[in-house]
């Protein structure tokens, strides 16, 4: 592709990226998509609102039949959905294979090959992707609320050319071991409620 996808406000498709299956494609408003990204929609890609996806990511959704008629696969394609919701960030390089649902607000560490779905508000990382943990659930409903997006201003990609940007130190300490323990409980507790009661318990409103 050599330009952008569709003209809606705020849908921003570096160059060079490569889609397959565009009409397959549904793309809500105030997306980024970095560049050499490959997306194959054939077996059907959404992407919600306010979704950046950094440089390098692959988005596969269709797969091919290694148990069928011929070797090293026949020629079945298999469809896989996969749905991103409102608010996720893919750091750079991740991997998203077919069928996988990533819930509303989760946030892929860059490198990730996401094999499962993903709950809501969940930070995640590694080959196979696993809950790090949890965002705080209490400022992104207010950011939420308040619609403090990073496109909110203006509709001009905020991940690539927002003016306002601004850079923060990233903190020197490291968290005390309290902490990490504290945050590594909390984590599978929630982990441990959200594959009890799926998506109900992360319902951010
Ligand atoms: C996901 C991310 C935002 C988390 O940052 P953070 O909240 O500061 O994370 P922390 O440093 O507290 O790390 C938490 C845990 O996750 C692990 N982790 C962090 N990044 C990881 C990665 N890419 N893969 C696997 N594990 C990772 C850390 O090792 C740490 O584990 P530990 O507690 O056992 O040591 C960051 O790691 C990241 O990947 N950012 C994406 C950057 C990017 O792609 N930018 C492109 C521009 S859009």
């Amino acid at each position: 592709m050599n330009s952008v996808l569709r003209p809606d406000p705020g849908v921003c498709i570096q160059q060079p990226c490569e889609i397959w299956g565009a009409d397959k494609l549904c793309l809500g408003r105030n997306i980024h998509i970095g560049r050499h990204t490959e997306i194959m929609a054939d077996g059907g890609v959404t992407i919600g609102n306010n979704v950046v996806i950094s440089y390098h990511c692959v988005l596969w959704s269709i797969d091919h039949r290694y148990e069928g008629d011929a070797i090293p696969y026949d020629k079945a394609r298999i469809r896989r959905p996969i749905v991103i919701h409102d608010n996720v960030w893919l750091g750079r390089n991740v991997m998203v294979r077919g069928g996988v649902t990533i819930g509303e607000g989760a946030v892929v560490a860059m490198g990730s090959v996401v094999t499962r779905d993903v709950p809501p508000l969940a930070v995640v990382g590694g080959n196979p992707a696993r809950v790090l943990k949890f965002r705080d659930g209490a400022l992104y409903a207010k950011n939420k609320a308040e619609g403090n997006f990073l496109w909110s201003e203006d509709g001009v990609c905020g991940a690539c050319q927002a003016p306002g940007f601004f850079l923060l130190d990233a903190p020197v300490t490291p968290p005390s071991l309290a902490r990490r323990i504290w945050s590594n409980l909390v984590t599978r507790w929630r982990l441990a409620v959200w594959r009890h009661f799926g998506n109900r318990e992360f319902q951010v409103r």
